[in-house]
C-alpha cells in the first residue's frame, strides 16, 4: 500500500511507512551509524512495538534493515520498549532495553548482543536466556520502570546505568551497578529524583566538557567535566535537563542551581521534541542528540497518511562557555544536502515590512540569517510576571506592535498569506536597565486552514548577549516541519505543521518586522535542500 506524500519530509528521518516514536540505541560502531526506533510494523498508530533499524555512513542518508529487536521471549512478549547501546571496550555493542512481560504493562530490563559481530550492519540481535531479564525488581512499580540509559564505567570496576521511574508523583532515575554487565544490583538510592515531576521516561545522563565543543565518552570523569541529566516527562510530553555535578563514589547527581530542576527547567527544544537520546561519536569527537517529533494532526489523518512520527535532525550538543546551558547545532553532514543558494544582504525592514526571499524551494529549505538593529532603546519593558515564555508567545503573537520585534521568518507561507508559520524574536527591556530579555516563538496557529489540527504557539527565552546588536536564526523547513535554532542553537523550537495551500512549489518564505525599531537582515543565506535517501 502506498503512503500519502504531501507532508512527508524530504530530509528529516522517517521510515518508508507506519508509526515511529522514540529513537533507540543510537551508536557509531565500525564506521557505521545505527539508529533504532520504536516502530509499529503494522500501522500508523502506536502498538505492536518492535525496534525498527536503519544504518548510515553520514547520519543523513539511511538504509532500512529488518527490525533489530521484536518480541520473541517471555520477558518481552508484549513489546520491546526503549533502550540504549553501550560499546564494551574490545567486545562491541550491547543493547539494554525494556521488555514488557504482560498485558498489564509490567516492565523488566533486558539485554541483547549482535549475533555476528563481523556483520557490518549488525542486522541480527540475540537475547541470551541465561541472564535475561537482567533486572526485575519486585519492589518497584512494574509499570513505571523503563528506558535504561547507556552504561558508563567507573574506577571502582563497576558499570553503572539508569532506569526511569516514579514513586507516587516523584520522578526518579534508579541507579544499577554491575561488574560483568549481566548481574545488576540496584543502588540504595536513586541517583536523582524530583517531586511532582511524574514518570521520568527516557532519562539521559552524560558528561560534557567545560571547555570547547568536543563530546565525551560516557565513562569520562575529571575536573573539567560537568554532567547533564535529562528526563522526558510523560505528564506533558516535555523534557527538561539540568547541568550539575556527578559524585560517582557517592552515586549522586547534584544539579547546579543555575536553572530549575523541574517543570520550568531548561529544555533542549521548546517545541515538539520528546524521548530524546544522545550518544558519543568517537569518529568526530562529538555528542549527538536524537529526538522524536510526534505528529500534531489527528489519528485519523495518520491512518490515512499511512505514516506517523519523524526524528528531529541529529544535533551536535555541547556546554555553553558560561556553563549554564547546552548549545545545539544540526550535524555538519546535513550541509551535504544543500543545493542552490540564494542570498540577501543589508535588507532594511521597517515596521510592517514583509520581504520575500525568492528563488528557493521554500517547502524544503535551510535558511540562516543574522539580524541586526542599531539600538534597543525602544524595547518594551519586560513585566517580571511573564515567567512562562510559551504563554507570552500566545499573548503577544506576531502582530504585536512591539518596540524591538517581533521580527523573523515567515515560513511555509501561502501566496496570499492565508497560511504561514512565523518564527521570530521580540526583545524586551528588563527592569534591571542594561539587561534584556529575548523571547523566541514558533507559532503554528496560522499554519493551516485545516481546523482539526493541534496548532500550538511554542516559545522559549534566549539567554544571549546583545552587545553586538545582532542575533542569528536558522530554520530547517521540511514540508511538515519547521525546526529552528535561535542565537546559534541556544534556544531551539521544532513545530509540526500541515499547510493545505503552502505546499511543495506553492510555499513561500519571507523575512518580516513588526516592531518600531528598524531591523537589518545583515546576511541571509537560503539553500534548496535535496532529499535524503531513507529506504
Ligand atoms: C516514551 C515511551 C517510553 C517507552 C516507549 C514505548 O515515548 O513511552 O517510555 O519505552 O515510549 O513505545
Amino acid at each position: 500500500h502506498s503512503v500519502d506524500t504531501l507532508h512527508r519530509t524530504g530530509f528529516h528521518f522517517q521510515p518508508p511507512r507506519n508509526w515511529i516514536n522514540d529513537p533507540n540505541a543510537p551508536m557509531y560502531y565500525n564506521g557505521v551509524y545505527h539508529l533504532f526506533y520504536q516502530y509499529n510494523p503494522k500501522g500508523a498508530v502506536w502498538g505492536n512495538i518492535v525496534w525498527g533499524h536503519s544504518v548510515s555512513k553520514d547520519l543523513i542518508n539511511w538504509k532500512v534493515l529488518e527490525p533489530g529487536l521484536y518480541p520473541s521471549k517471555r520477558f518481552d512478549k508484549y513489546g520491546c520498549w526503549s533502550g540504549s547501546a553501550t560499546i564494551l571496550p574490545g567486545k562491541g555493542p550491547v543493547i539494554l532495553y525494556t521488555g514488557v512481560v504482560d498485558k498489564k504493562g509490567n516492565e523488566v530490563q533486558c539485554y541483547a548482543i549482535p549475533e555476528n559481530i563481523s556483520d557490518p550492519f549488525l542486522r541480527k540481535w540475540v537475547k541470551p536466556d541465561a541472564f535475561n531479564p537482567i533486572v526485575f525488581d519486585d519492589d518497584i512499580n512494574g509499570s513505571a520502570f523503563r528506558d535504561p540509559t547507556t552504561a558508563w564505567w567507573s574506577k571502582d570496576g563497576h558499570w553503572r546505568m539508569l532506569v526511569g521511574g516514579k514513586v507516587k508523583n516523584r520522578g526518579m532515575a534508579y541507579l544499577y551497578r554491575s561488574k560483568d554487565f549481566v548481574n545488576w544490583v540496584r543502588a540504595k538510592h536513586p541517583i536523582h529524583s524530583a517531586p511532582h515531576t511524574g514518570m521520568w521516561e527516557c532519562p539521559d545522563f552524560y558528561p560534557v566538557s567545560l571547555r570547547g565543543r568536543n563530546g565525551l565518552d560516557p565513562s569520562v570523569f575529571g575536573n573539567n567535566v560537568k554532567h547533564v541529566m535529562k528526563n522526558s516527562l510523560d505528564m506533558t510530553r516535555y523534557e527538561y535537563y539540568t547541568v550539575g555535578t556527578y559524585l560517582w563514589n557517592k552515586d549522586k547527581y547534584i544539579p547546579d542551581n543555575t536553572s530549575e530542576d523541574g517543570w520550568g527547567g531548561l529544555r533542549y527544544d521548546y517545541g515538539n521534541f520528546y524521548a530524546s537520546k544522545s550518544f558519543y561519536d568517537p569518529s568526530k569527537n562529538r555528542r549527538i542528540l536524537w529526538a522524536w517529533a510526534n505528529e500534531s494532526d489527528t489519528k485519523e489523518d495518520d491512518v490515512k497518511k499511512g505514516w506517523a512520527g519523524i526524528q528531529a535532525i541529529p544535533r551536535t550538543v555541547w556546554l555553553d562557555s558560561h556553563g549554564r546551558q547546552l548549545v545545539q547545532w544540526p550535524v555538519e553532514e546535513l550541509n551535504s544536502l544543500r543545493g542552490k543558494e540564494v542570498n540577501m544582504r543589508n535588507q532594511k525592514l521597517k515596521k510592517g515590512d514583509y520581504v520575500e526571499v525568492k528563488g528557493i524551494t521554500a517547502a524544503q529549505a535551510d535558511v540562516e540569517v543574522t539580524f541586526s538593529f542599531s539600538s534597543l532603546d525602544k524595547a518594551e519593558a519586560f513585566d517580571p510576571k511573564w515567567v512562562n515564555a510559551e504563554d507570552l508567545c500566545v499573548q503577544k503573537g506576531l502582530k504585536l506592535e512591539g518596540g524591538v520585534g517581533p521580527f523573523g521568518f515567515l515560513t511555509l507561507a501561502s501566496e496570499k498569506l492565508e497560511e504561514f508559520t512565523p518564527v521570530f524574536f521580540t526583545i524586551f527591556k528588563a527592569s534591571n536597565n542594561n539587561k534584556h530579555v529575548v523571547l523566541m516563538c514558533s507559532d503554528a496557529r496560522s499554519s493551516s486552514l485545516n481546523s482539526e489540527l493541534y496548532k500550538p504557539s511554542f516559545g522559549g527565552f534566549v539567554d544571549v548577549n546583545l552587545v553586538n546588536k545582532k542575533i542569528s536564526l536558522r530554520s530547517l523547513i521540511d514540508h511538515s516541519v519547521v525546526e529552528s535554532f535561535g542565537a546559534g542553537g541556544k534556544t531551539n523550537i521544532l513545530s509540526r505543521v500541515y499547510p493545505t495551500l503552502a505546499v511543495n512549489n506553492h510555499a513561500h518564505f519571507f523575512v518580516f518586522n513588526n516592531g518600531i525599531e528598524h531591523i537589518t537582515v545583515k546576511n541571509l543565506k537560503a539553500w534548496n535542500m535535496k532529499s535524503a535517501i531513507r529506504d
